[in-house]
């Protein structure tokens, strides 16, 4: 499946690649770019530069980079096709006809949000109905204690005890079962096509656009596994998904609450605690990071009140901490977790404690301190060195000025010691990581491999020469149209590397067909990781001030002459002598 050149064009041009990128990053202008911190690693100093002029994009520091729709297939998860379709209805473009089949399965996303539109609506039947859906009502009514215009405005359902009520009746909708194995509303074994979800209420997954990508279903019992959900389709990659983000993304300005379980952010919407959300039966990644920063300023942890939850809320602190996120922490206490404790002593109680939750340091200064009797003078020595190596982890000298003076109460010691030792944490900590970066600068070289283009490491010289080439003819029109009327000795057998011998011929194609030489037009031929790198081609010579033509003509020049040199080098001795021979008789 193709789409017309003429249809990549006019998505492009009619994406404003500052407003697409601002929903994940903020971007802020330097000289005639836009820097940010990149969306696509982790960082704290900004090395991702996007081109206005030029919509184009590329990250110093991961080397990133592309189009708009390069950088939605990375943002996005997306296969080409998908991006260019992603960007076509925000730009309200009509897609060309026979667009619509994504690569993998050959079925259509839209076909498979369908789907699960028609399965959530027959889950939302069957809860609703007499007998089928009695003992689940009875659960989440009951159990639950979930009141019906909750129920109904999660649309939350039932699937049947049976192995075949909805492949029935999704086939009597229409569907296929290809289809419905693909939205994994199916399973498949011996043939015979059988229904996912069964004899477990029904947790619709509907992403902020509104869509229903995924469930997720729970037993009413204590038998296991006490959920089933989505495996990622087309349309659903659980790392990026958040429950019950299509609600709070509107009121979630100031805050928003992060909890471990569906149900948790249930009974905390239905308390009018609509800013809730909860990861899918994952940790949270950097990815669920990123997302939050598009919606609020502060994130208040709420997960289990047990070890294992505990332990998840720190590395949660992390992960939104390295994305600049401010993070608070609550925990429960006479509850298992937020569900259970409303259940117990009511909202308003919850109200309170969310007020009153932590910040991330007070929350781990508080179990330090609580794990030592600071009577005891070992203990309250190791109690100042473990809250000191903590604060020194604080890059901002406000952050560790505030922690030391509030360390320095709870402890009952001096600032200048406290900070003293902490400025001791730090500097081994400086030390240990410069040690770390070398050691791995020197492991990278030493088994030095690129994974874009393999011949790289035989034909280190050659590929250098190579980059050089096709960063000008990237970036120089006349450049391309010199090697077009062959005035220079330029062609594919030019290249040794095979990917950039492919990025030669694309780009020569692209020159001289109808519609001429557009970036755009790589992203459909190029993967893009290779995107990234065929743009830092031409970024390398954006960055350098002589670019004319007689470097280019030295470049040419300079990889012909690696080539012969390699190739003689390689040809067996027999043919070099007659080589030889061949020259000798020339000039006799
Ligand atoms: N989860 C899962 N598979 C499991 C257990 C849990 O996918 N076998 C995910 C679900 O998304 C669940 C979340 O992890 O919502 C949190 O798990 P847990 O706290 O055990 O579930 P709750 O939803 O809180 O359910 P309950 O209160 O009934 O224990
Ligand atoms: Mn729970």
């Amino acid at each position: 499946m193709r789409f017309p050149e003429t249809f990549i064009q006019e998505v492009v041009d009619r994406t404003d690649i500052e407003e697409l990128v601002s929903r994940y990053v903020t971007l802020k202008r330097s000289g005639s770019n836009l820097v940010a911190c990149c969306p696509f690693h982790s960082e704290k100093t900004p090395s991702f530069n996007v081109n206005p002029t030029k919509k184009m994009f590329f990250c110093f520091g991961c080397h990133a980079g592309g189009t708009v729709i390069t950088f939605v297939q990375k943002a996005e998860n997306l296969d080409f096709v998908d991006a260019v379709e992603f960007l076509a209805n925000r730009a309200g473009l009509p897609l060309p006809r026979e667009s619509e089949a994504t690569k993998e399965t050959g079925i259509p996303r839209r076909r498979i949000l369908d789907a699960n539109l028609e399965a959530a609506k027959f889950f939302r039947a069957c809860l609703f109905d007499e007998n089928l859906g009695k003992e689940a009502r009875a659960y989440l009514a009951g159990t639950r204690a979930l009141s019906e215009a909750t129920i109904k405005h999660f649309g939350l359902g039932f699937a049947p005890n049976s192995f075949h009520l909805l492949v029935d009746h999704m086939k009597e909708k229409g569907f296929r079962e290809d289809e419905l194995v693909a939205a994994c509303l199916a399973g498949q074994k011996n043939g015979r096509t059988y229904d996912y979800f069964r004899n477990r209420v029904i947790f619709p997954i509907i992403d902020p656009a509104g869509q229903v990508v995924a469930f997720g279903g729970r037993v009413m019992d204590d038998s296991k596994p006490k959920y089933l959900n989505s495996s990622d389709t087309p349309v659903f990659k659980k790392s990026r998904q958040l429950f019950a983000l299509n609600f709070a993304k509107n009121m979630s300005a100031e805050r928003m609450i992060l909890c471990e379980g569906y149900l948790d952010v249930i009974a905390l919407h239905q308390a009018g605690f609509e800013f809730a959300v909860a990861t899918l039966g994952t940790a949270i990644t950097p990815e669920h990071a990123r997302i939050f920063t598009k919606y609020t300023k502060r994130v208040i942890i709420s997960y289990d009140a047990d070890e294992a939850g505990q332990k998840a809320a720190e590395k949660a602190m992390r992960i939104l901490g390295d994305v600049g996120m401010e993070v608070r922490v609550l925990k429960v206490s006479g509850a298992k977790d937020p569900d259970e404790f409303i259940r117990k002593y009511g909202a308003d109680r919850f109200g309170r404690i969310l007020d009153e939750s932590k910040t991330g340091f007070d929350h781990k200064a508080d179990r330090i301190l609580s794990a030592y009797d600071l009577t005891v003078g070992v203990e309250q020595i190791r109690a100042t060195n473990e809250i000191c190596s903590l604060i020194a982890d604080y890059n901002s000298p406000v952050e560790r000025e505030v922690y030391i003076s509030d360390a320095s109460k709870r402890l009952g010691l001096s600032t200048d010691a406290l900070k003293g030792l902490v400025t001791q944490f730090r500097k081994k900590r400086a030390k240990e990581r410069a040690a770390e970066e070398t050691r791995e600068a020197q492991a990278t070289l030493k088994n030095f491999r690129d994974p874009i283009n393999p011949d790289a490491a035989r034909h280190f010289q050659a590929a250098a020469a190579e980059r050089a080439v096709l960063g000008l003819l990237l970036r120089y029109p006349e450049y391309r149209t010199i090697v077009e009327k062959g005035e220079i000795g330029l062609a594919e057998e030019s290249f040794l590397t095979e990917f950039h011998k492919r990025v030669f011929s694309a780009l020569m194609e692209l020159h001289k067909s109808e519609y001429g030489f557009r970036f755009e037009f790589l992203d459909e031929r190029f993967t893009p990781e290779e995107v990234g790198r065929i743009r830092q081609m031409e970024v390398e010579r954006e960055q350098l001030t002589n670019n004319g033509i007689d470097v280019f003509r030295s470049a040419v020049e300079a990889l012909n002459n690696i080539r012969e040199k390699e190739e003689s080098a390689g040809e067996d001795l027999s043919a070099s002598i007659e080589r030889l021979r061949k020259k000798s008789r020339k000039t006799t």
